[in-house]
């Protein structure tokens, strides 16, 4: 396996030496794969279309609880809370602990993926 070890310091150092993706579109690109898998079910990115959540099309930026035509529960309606990365976070960590009353229950532990997920719904 000696020749094994030259070749992977060439390969990292063709790696390092590339055009890496910038640690944002790498962190979207990981959330995309996230907001598949545990958040699609219930969330559309198209505007308008709400499932049994309402559509995060143009989440970041937009007040909580202000979609038209989405069922929310009161204690959203009335958090007084604007999306932005930091709510996001707080909200996506512990949901019914930062809006008490919410009837979003997934919580999100992993702060990794959770960024990951807030840069891929940025802009969208
Ligand atoms: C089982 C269904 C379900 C899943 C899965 C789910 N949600 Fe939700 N989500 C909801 C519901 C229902 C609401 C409305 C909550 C309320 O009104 O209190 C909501 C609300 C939200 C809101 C607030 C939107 C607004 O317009 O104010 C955000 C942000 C959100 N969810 C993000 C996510 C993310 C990110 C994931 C994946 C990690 C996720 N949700 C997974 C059901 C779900």
């Amino acid at each position: 396996m000696t020749l094994a070890r030259p070749a992977m310091l060439l390969a990292v150092a063709a790696l390092l030496g590339a055009p890496l993706p910038s640690f944002a579109q790498g962190a979207a690109a990981e959330g995309e794969r996230a907001f598949r898998t545990r958040c699609a079910s219930c969330h559309s990115l198209d505007p308008g279309q709400n499932r049994a959540g309402p559509s995060l099309a143009g989440v970041v930026g937009r007040k909580a609880g202000s979609v038209e035509g989405a069922r929310y529960s009161k204690a959203l309606q009335e958090s007084g809370v604007t999306w932005d990365a930091q709510s996001l976070d707080a909200f996506l960590a512990d949901p019914r602990k930062t809006v008490p009353g919410t009837t979003m229950t997934v919580a999100l532990r992993d702060a990794a993926q959770r960024a990951a997920i807030i840069a891929y719904l940025n802009g969208r």
